[in-house]
């Protein structure tokens, strides 16, 4: 299990107290706590697609890789996969055109429902 910075700071600052704040925040809210969602437009290559790779190496970040190609996006999903394959549930495909007003409404909806919100664009 990994901590977020804030989380790793009060657990280290209080090394006693880690077991009873992990247990009294429960495991699946320290898993929205260690997730900073990111969405990348253009992440299918790139510059896009490099920040997805340095992200997912970090591991504290959930990448919606925005791609206005599905193909391109999926082959680009499966390839950062393969490099971080202990990160592979951290990146996930968004179908996303930017210069196209109903396909950004449309992402919007997809990550209002699936996760609430995004912490960076
Ligand atoms: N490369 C550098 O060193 C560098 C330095 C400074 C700034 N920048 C800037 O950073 C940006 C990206 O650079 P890059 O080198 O990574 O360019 P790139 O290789 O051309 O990548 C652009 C990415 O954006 C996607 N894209 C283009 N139009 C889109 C749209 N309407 N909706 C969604 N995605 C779209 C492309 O998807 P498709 O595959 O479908 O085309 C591709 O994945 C550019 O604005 C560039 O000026 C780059």
């Amino acid at each position: 299990m990994s901590f977020s910075p804030v989380v790793t700071l009060v657990c280290s600052d209080i090394e006693r107290y880690r077991c009873r704040i992990c247990s009294a925040i429960g495991d699946k809210n320290i898993g929205i706590l260690t997730s900073i969602q990111v969405l990348i437009t253009g992440g299918n290559s790139g510059v896009g697609f490099g920040l997805a790779s340095q992200l997912l190496n970090r591991g504290t970040y959930h990448v919606l890789l925005g791609s206005r190609s599905t193909d391109k996006g999926r082959d680009a999903v499966k390839d950062l996969q393969a490099r971080h394959e202990s990160q592979s549930d951290a990146v996930e495909l968004l179908q996303i055109d930017v210069t196209d007003d109903d396909s950004i409404d449309k992402a919007a909806v997809t990550v209002r429902n699936k996760h609430g919100k995004v912490d960076v664009v």
